[in-house]
């Protein structure tokens, strides 16, 4: 936590500031960074296994009730359920596919447990509009041109979770409006931090970590810029970060994944169908 005097002059903090924050929160014993239940990390891989059984998909998604529960109620709505009644995990999975519920297990574990920092509630709530569209719409990208998605939806709904630590490392010592800027000047670096700390795959953290430098030092993983134009999709719909300015059209990545023109529009019908649903 950052704690300042307020009584001689307004706090401010640097961009190398927020990072010496999360770099003391990670390594100082007994202080806990948002943690990435392995258990979430374990079922997306178990739900891409032809062998795998429900029960035990189910019986893991059990493990943590309160998620399960949230996993429940989305998979009831309207929009996932479809008029059908979606009363167990069990008819939740039938209904979905493994895959499906899968993914809604991740993004809604992420949302419950990382992105979270108290004082920054506005700005979490931006966060995760645009982390869950991001993530989203990455993973069309990646099926419109190929690109093999196995850590697309986990890379893109992470690729700013830097922001949350960040955030939470900060704490209330400062106001969020003041921190906010130095917080996304460093985020891809804290981003990497949390994410090898959590022994992700490589590509997460090198995603993470580059998402905002991509073309530099020939850099061009196709996951990342598959996340390019997914923020772009995703800010054309309202869902930019707060405080990020829009990106222009990514060409440079649209040309790398051979994205035409029918198959933007395409794209951008889709992100509109998930930008109404999501509100
Ligand atoms: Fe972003
Ligand atoms: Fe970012």
């Amino acid at each position: 936590m950052m704690h300042r005097s307020t009584a001689l002059a307004a706090p401010e903090i640097t961009g190398k500031e927020v990072l010496a924050c999360a770099k003391a929160a990670l390594n100082a014993p007994g202080y806990q960074l948002p943690v990435l239940p392995d258990m979430a990390i374990k079922l997306i891989e178990l739900t891409r296994r032809p062998d795998t059984e429900i029960m035990h998909v189910v019986r893991l998604m059990e493990q943590d009730p309160l998620i399960a529960a949230k996993v429940l109620a989305v998979a009831q709505s309207a929009f996932f359920s479809r008029g059908a009644r979606v009363t167990s995990l069990r008819d939740a999975v039938m209904r979905l596919g493994m895959e499906e519920l899968g993914l809604l297990f991740f993004e809604i574990t992420a949302s419950v447990r990382i992105f979270r920092a108290p004082g920054f509630e506005r700005y979490m709530g931006s966060l995760r509009r645009h982390s869950s569209m991001t993530a989203q719409l990455a993973r069309l990208v990646c099926r419109q041109t190929s690109v093999m998605d196995e850590y697309a939806f986990m890379c893109a709904l992470l690729h700013d979770v830097g922001i949350a630590a960040g955030a939470a490392a900060v704490g209330k010592g400062v106001p969020a409006e003041i921190a906010w800027p130095a917080i996304l000047e460093v985020h891809g670096e804290i981003g990497a931090m949390l994410t090898q700390a959590w022994r992700l795959p490589a590509d997460v953290t090198l995603v993470t970590q580059r998402h905002h430098s991509l073309g530099s030092d020939g850099f061009a993983h196709p996951v990342a810029c598959a996340i390019a134009i997914a923020e772009w999709l995703a800010s054309e719909q309202g869902f930019a970060l707060d405080g990020e300015t829009a990106d222009a059209r990514p060409e440079a990545e649209l040309a790398l994944l051979g994205v035409t023109e029918s198959m933007l529009t395409q794209l951008g019908v889709d992100a509109a169908a998930i930008a109404q649903r999501m509100g």
